[in-house]
Formats: structure tokens, sequence, C-alpha cells
């Protein structure tokens, strides 16, 4: 496995890999990784001749009063699961290396980026835009993966891949949980045991409104109480909970039969904001 840290080798190694005709996966994080990065290399490395694993906590995504600081890592854990997971290339760099001084462009997806984590956190997709356009134009590779763990950013990239021409198939994956539910992330090692038990609300919220569905009901209201409720007996703080058209995120008033809906979660189990999803399908 190869280890990059410049934008100078990246380049010179996606160079030699299109010379070579070889399939690219990327598969771009910000470490810490667990089951759901690592189903995202797998799946790459099957579906391409080489992953491309890039690990880099994105500063400009976090808002000032968010845990920059404070996001887990471990490099050379990641590193050894990149391995076994199948990754050829890993990509550590500096922000310097990224955010150079003079810096001074961004991305803005102006339609999927507003509402839900868009709106409680301002100018965080900005951030993941800006530098999920210059991974894919520094590695320029044929598919991408990313988890639908992060919905909003699955469809704020589909969006930004479509309208730059850059190409790339973008490949969402589903969310990786723990037995009992919960949604995997980075940032459930931040959580008390109580706190872990508290967090289950949010996946079962999510399924009883899921089942809710199935059975017939179509109003996003008794939906999302149902949903609230789940949150409000396990004594957790919503940031957002909504029912949207599960292609343009827009809010919807009643599932119909036909119309692709997501229900969506993020709330505040402690100081920890997490976030989940599920399709809802009309019954
Ligand atoms: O999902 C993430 O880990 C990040 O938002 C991403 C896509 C790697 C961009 O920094």
């Amino acid at each position: 496995m190869q280890i990059l840290s410049t934008v100078a080798e990246v380049q010179a190694f996606s160079a030699r890999q299109w010379s070579t005709g070889k399939r690219l996966a990327l598969v771009p994080t910000m470490g810490f990784l667990h089951e759901g990065h690592l189903s995202l290399i797998r799946e790459g490395a099957k579906r391409a001749d080489g992953v491309a694993t890039t690990i880099f906590v994105n500063p400009t995504q976090f808002g000032p009063t968010e845990d920059l600081s404070r996001y887990p890592r471990d490099l050379q854990g990641d590193l050894d699961k990149c391995q076994s997971a199948g990754a050829t290339v890993v990509f550590t760099p500096e922000p310097k290396e990224i955010y150079p001084p003079g810096f001074q462009t961004s991305v803005e997806v102006t339609q999927v980026s507003q509402g839900l984590c868009g709106e409680k956190r301002p100018g965080h997709f900005k951030g993941v835009a800006t530098v999920v356009t210059k991974l894919l134009a520094m590695f320029r590779p044929h598919l991408a993966l990313f988890g639908e763990k992060d919905y909003q950013q699955l469809q704020v990239i589909k969006a930004l891949n479509a309208d730059l021409n850059l190409g790339v198939e973008i490949v969402g994956m589903p969310t990786v949980r723990e037995p009992d539910g919960l949604a995997l992330s980075s940032r459930n090692t931040y959580l008390s045991a109580d706190e872990r038990r508290q967090a289950l609300a949010l996946s079962r919220g999510l399924k009883a409104a899921q089942a809710l569905a199935k059975a017939g009901e179509r109003d996003a209201q008794v939906l999302l109480e149902r949903i609230r409720g789940f949150l409000t007996d396990a004594k957790i703080r919503e940031d957002y909970v909504a029912l949207v058209n599960a292609q343009t995120l827009q809010p919807l008033l009643r599932l119909e039969p036909g119309v692709p809906a997501r229900a969506l979660i993020a709330a505040f189990v402690g100081k920890t904001r997490l976030i989940d999803n599920l399709s809802v399908v009309a019954g």
C-alpha cells in the first residue's frame, strides 16, 4: 500500500493510473475508520483495479463551535485497517497542502445543501463540497464511494459531480449498523455507556416510522411525531427531524406511492450530535 502526502504525488499517481488503463475507486474519509468506511473500501476493491482512501480531517467543514480540535484520530490504526480492507493507496495530507496560502476558491451546491444539516451547520456543505471537488479533481477516479449515513452529503456530492461534469460514478452505500441498530459513526466514541443506550432512540424512531408507513400511514406529521416520541422518551434533544423527497430533499407533507422518501434525524445525545436516516416507503 502506497502512502501519499502531497497533491503532486497524487497527480503523478493518477496520471500513471490513467496511462495503464486501470480503474480507480476513491474513498474519501476523515479517518478514525470503522466498519462503515471499510465496507466502502471493500466495495471499491470489488469494482475497480485499485482503491485510494483519503484521510483528512477537513477543517473547513467544521463550524467555530464544533469538534474539530477533539475529532478522534488514529493514523496508524487507520493505515492498518485500510491495508486489510484492500486499499492500494492512502492520501494523508496536512491542511496546508490542501489549503495553501492564497487559497480562495470554494464550491457551493445551492439547492440540496439547504435545510437539514445545511441549515443547522452553516458553511458545512461548502467545506465538504470544496474538499470533495479537490479530491475528485486530483485523483480523477472512475468511481467514488460514500456512506448513506451522511445522506444529505451524498446528494450534495452527486450534484457537484453532475454540475461540474466531473464524470465520476458516485456510489452511495448502505449505512452499517451495530447489531442493536446504532449507525456506525466516528463520533460514537464520544458517548458514555448511558448515552450509548440513549442514542438507540435515533434508529428505533426511524424504524418505527418506517413500519408505520408500511402499515399505511401517509401523513408526515404523524410519522414525524412517532420519531419524536422516541427522542423525548430517551431524553434526547432534537436538532431536526424531517421527512423529505429522497432526491430533492424537499419536505413532504404526505407520502405518495412511487415518490421515494427519506426520514432524517439529527439529535444531541449529551453534547454529541448524531445523525441517522432511513428510506420510508408508502405501504
Ligand atoms: O464524510 C466524511 O467523512 C467527510 O465529510 C468527507 C466526505 C470525507 C469530506 O471531508
